[in-house]
This record gives structure tokens, sequence and C-alpha cells, in this order.
């Protein structure tokens, strides 16, 4: 029996799964965001360990003869998040959140201190990685960048809460701006930029490998026979590709969630920062993995349908199955955009409207807009030498037919809708433990998922929508300037 534990930014969720990974049982207890000023994200560490312990105490009400039985506990959460802890292990401030933008100046200071930081690193010092973070401190709260003498991500400051070790692993790390994406190891010169060094941070360890066992007093508590071990683990993006089964090169998917992922696995280190493509390490050895950002993909939807009024079913019903690109079109930029752009400064927008444009058409641009934001992802990925031929698609967004016909033929790529309902990042922690328990290869766990669906672009399509790719990024370098 093996526990699945996926810190998310507002729920926690613990999966139970078996020895022939069926799904057990599972529970999920909300989490609030604080934002004490524009721009500002914050969690208090504590309100994650009231969440998990609610959450494993209601699966131990429910399953309690399984959850005696758990062998192997993986953790998956959210990335970035910066914990600071004193000499004692007591925390200093609450976790500063992956989706703060408060450090945007102190990217540029760090990207000058260390100029060869996009090499080491493979990624872009961005707002929402942990090393600017820091620096903010250091700058803004001098006493308690004094009184800091360790750094932990959300999921690492949990581990040691449940085993009393400080260890991270690879693909969480690879989001801090202080590991050498290519070595998987700690950069000291990154981490001197930061005014930090190795001291301040945890052990690593690789996803599937062991990371800690649970404390005794824990194992108590929840009934458990024995004492589980911890797999080191993955940050959501990684352990969500782990439960798809996405750990061999040229595997791939796009999630359609409030932010759009297009995200690969690479045999390699395959950095391009020059086009803002993420650069991690996967949970499983010897691999990596791309990802192309776009901040606003369900987000966009949900957006346009507030606006009109209408529901998104409601939109989507009366949009019907495109034949042709709308009249209209639309830039999905509404919080700004990472791949390929990097730029926080951009904002959305509508054009091409005529006295004939009505809620259909918006609508329908809106869905091609983020297809088109989607297509320069994949040509960012492209272009560091990735080859992607198929993709799975996940998400809310994936509930839409019509949406994944007009991004195949946008990508030019067959898309795969999945069988079986998505558990998300718990799923994938759980196969680590499970890999971490038995020492089995991840090949052996991760079997391909079933298919329900394989949506083919259409030819026809796909040469209207690569002419009106180009009118795309025609308007967005047009406006760029304007915002
Ligand atoms: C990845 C990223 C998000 C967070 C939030 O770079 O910022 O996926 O991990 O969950």
């Amino acid at each position: 029996m093996f526990l699945g534990l996926d810190f998310g930014t507002s729920a926690v969720k613990a999966l139970l799964v078996d020895g022939t990974q069926t799904i057990i049982g599972s529970a999920s207890v909300p989490l609030t965001v604080q934002r004490p000023a524009p721009g500002f994200s914050e969690q208090a560490p504590q309100a994650w360990w009231d969440a998990m312990t609610s959450a494993v105490d209601a699966l131990h009400s429910a399953h309690p003869g399984q959850l005696a039985a758990v062998q192997g506990i993986g953790l998956s959460g959210q990335m970035h998040g910066a914990v600071l802890l004193d000499g004692s292990g007591a925390v200093l401030r609450p976790a500063i959140l992956w989706n703060d933008v408060r450090a945007g100046a102190e990217c540029a200071e760090l990207e000058a201190a260390l100029p060869n930081l996009r090499q080491i690193t493979g990624n872009i010092a961005m707002p929402g990685f942990t090393a600017p973070k820091l620096l903010w401190v250091r700058k803004h709260e001098p006493d308690i960048f004094a009184r800091t003498r360790t750094v932990l991500l959300p999921k690492a400051w949990l581990r040691y809460r449940l085993t009393g070790e400080m260890i991270e692993e690879m693909s969480d790390a690879s989001g801090t701006s202080w590991l050498d994406v290519g070595a998987r190891d700690w950069s000291d010169d990154a981490l001197a930029a930061t005014g930090l060094s190795r001291a301040a941070m945890p052990r690593l360890v690789e996803g599937n490998a062991p990371g800690g066992t649970l404390r005794p007093d824990l194992t108590a508590r929840w009934s458990m026979t024995r004492r589980p071990l911890l797999a080191g683990g993955a940050g959501d993006n990684a352990a969500g590709a782990v439960g798809l089964s996405a750990i061999r090169p040229g595997d791939a998917f796009v999630s359609l969630g409030t932010s759009g992922v297009l995200f690969a696995t690479t045999d390699r280190f395959l950095p391009y920062p020059q086009a803002a493509v993420h650069a991690f390490c996967h949970a499983v050895p010897n691999t990596w993995h791309q990802m192309g950002v776009t901040l606003s993909a369900a987000a966009s939807l949900a957006w346009w349908a507030g606006v009109a009024g209408r529901s998104e079913a409601e939109l989507l019903t009366e949009m019907g199955v495109p034949t042709a690109p709308s009249d209209a079109m639309f830039l999905p930029y509404l919080g700004g955009e990472r791949t390929p752009h990097n730029d926080g400064a951009l904002r959305g927008a509508f054009a091409g409207l005529s006295h004939d444009t009505g809620r259909p058409s918006l609508t329908q641009a809106v869905l091609e807009g983020v297809a088109f934001s989607l297509r320069d992802c994949l040509d960012a990925l492209h272009a560091s030498g990735t080859r992607i031929e198929t993709a799975l698609v996940i998400g809310g967004g994936s509930r839409s037919r019509e949406w994944i016909a007009i991004i195949a033929s946008v990508l030019g790529l067959s898309l795969q809708r999945l069988a079986a309902g998505e558990q998300g990042g718990a799923f994938g922690a759980a196969r680590l433990a499970r890999m971490a328990v038995t020492g089995e290869t991840p090949e052996a766990v991760c079997e391909p998922p079933a298919v329900a669906e394989t949506i083919q672009p259409d030819p026809a399509l796909s040469a209207a929508y690569a002419a009106r790719m180009v009118q795309y990024r025609a308007l967005h370098a047009g406006l760029a300037p304007v915002f």
C-alpha cells in the first residue's frame, strides 16, 4: 500500500494506492492564500501541516486497515516557494509562494551578479523562482535574512516535519535558481550570488530514491504497522508526468489548467532560456524535462465567460465546431506571459473586430489565442532540439473536444484524451513511493495510460491556422511596446 501526498496551492490531497495501482481512497483539505500587498502571495507552513494531517486523518477513519499497511509515502507539491528556518529549525516568516511576483528587480540583480546563471541553472531567473525571493528578503527584511540558516521548498519542509530530515529531490530543486540542473547538484556560485552556501540547502536525492522515514509518533497516530519509507518525490508537474507515465524521451502532455503547460521528457539537459523554456530535472534518474508555460489558458476562457455573462459550456455550445479560423483574434496575455516572451507587462487583446463579429467568434478567438500561445511553446521546444509527435491532454480545459481539436490543428500534433480520470501529482507521488520501496524501475511501474480518443489535426484547418499564426505574432510584436 502506498500513500501519495500532493501539496497544492489551493488544497492538500492524500491518495491511497494499492499494490496493483488501484486507488483505494482519497481525501482533500482546502488551503487559502494570503496576499498582504499587491503581487505578494504567502502561506503559513503550519497551515500546510494542519491540512496534510487532517487529510491523512480522514483516510485513517475511512480506510484504517489499508492505511495501516502503507509501506511508502511520496510527496508532490507546489514548486519554487521559500520556507526560511532559523538554527533551531523554526519557521522565520510565512512562505513566499511560486506565484508571488515581488522579486522582479532582484531577478535582474541576480543575473547581473552572476552572468552565467542561465547556463548553470538552464533557466531565466524569474520572480516565481526561489533565489530572487531570498535576495528580496536580504534587502527588505535583513534581520530575518541574518537569522536564516536553511531554506526549504514547501514539500521539503513538510518532509522535515514528517521525518525530521532535511532532504530535497532534483525536479523541485531545479526551480530554485540554485541547482546546476545538468550536474544534478547545488551550484556554489549560484548560492553565493544570493549570500548563501550549500550549508543552507537540504541534501539531494533522486525522486524515486529513499528520502527519510516517517516519525514514530506519526506512524502510531495512523496505526501503521511499520514506519513507512518516504521517496524523494517531485514538483507538481514532474509528479503529474510520472502519474501519466511521461518518463520516456519524447513523452509529452499539454495541461489546460488555469495556466497551460507543454511538458516534454528529454534524455538530456536541454536548456533554452532565450525563449523562456523551463529546463528541469525529471523525477527519475538521468532524465530531464522541458516546459513551455503560457500563464492564462483555461483562465482565459473563464475570464471571457465572466465578461460575456455565460457559462463556459453555453459559450462552447453556441460556438459549435469550427471549420475555419475565427474572424477575430485574441492575445491571451491577461497576466503577462512566460514562454516565449518572459514579459510580465504584456496584456490581452481582441483584434480584427468588424460589424459582423459576434459572441461565438470571440469565444472561438479566445480558444484559438490560447492554442497559438501553446504553438509558441512548441516552437520554443522544437528550437531547442526536442521533437514531439503526439501528446496527452489533461486539465479542466480538456473537457472541451472542440478546444482539443483546435489545438491539434494549430500544433500539428495528434492529441490524446485519457480514458480514466486524472489524479494529478498525488498518483505520481504514490508511484515514486513504490519505486523507492520496491526498487522497481520507473519503466516497470509507469505503464502508458489507457487512451479514450486520439484527435488528429485537420490538414485544411492546420494550413489556415499557420497563416493566422503569422498575424498572431505580428499582433504581439506590435502591441508589446504599447504595454
Ligand atoms: C511551475 C510552476 C507551477 C507551480 C504551482 O514552474 O510555477 O506549476 O509549481 O503549482
